[in-house]
């Protein structure tokens, strides 16, 4: 009798662990989908951008409007640094990312597309 009661206990507790390990596997799944999906748009974010000639002018505009007040009306920084030869210091990549990224606040990530990106990167080249 107690011998059988603890195989069934036994078996409940074999269940719950397998249980649990299939959700675990379940939910590390779709952590593993997101990430690539994302890893793919930023990518194809970043291509599309530097397939692109930008216009410096245009880009000019972008960022009196976007960045002046915190990089400065000639981007000679303020609260934000000087961004003069910041194209020899990042490579575009590097500028893209940190632009979209929002991964050094207080600077905020921009939702920017791919052609004003491009016309960004372009006024940036232009400072150097
Ligand atoms: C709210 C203020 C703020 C705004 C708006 C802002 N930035 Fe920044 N930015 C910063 C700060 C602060 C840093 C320094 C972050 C750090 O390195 O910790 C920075 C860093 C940078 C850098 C890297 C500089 C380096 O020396 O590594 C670039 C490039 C840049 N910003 C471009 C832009 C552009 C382009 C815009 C407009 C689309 C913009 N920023 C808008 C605050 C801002």
């Amino acid at each position: 009798m107690s011998t059988s009661s603890s195989t069934a206990a036994e078996r409940d507790l074999k269940r719950d662990f397998l249980k649990i390990v299939f959700v675990n596997f379940g939910v590390l799944l779709i952590c593993f989908s997101i990430f690539f999906v994302n890893h793919h748009e930023n990518n194809k974010y970043i291509i599309e951008t530097l397939a692109l000639n930008g216009s410096a002018e245009e880009g000019d505009a972008l960022f009196k409007i976007n960045c002046v007040g915190c990089h400065g009306i000639t981007a000679r920084g303020l609260v934000g640094p000087d961004l003069h030869s910041i194209t020899k210091r990042l490579n575009d990549k590097e500028i893209i990312k940190q632009v979209t990224g929002g991964l050094t606040p207080p600077m905020p990530s921009f939702e920017i597309d791919p052609v004003n990106m491009s016309n960004l990167l372009k006024y940036l080249h232009s400072l150097e």
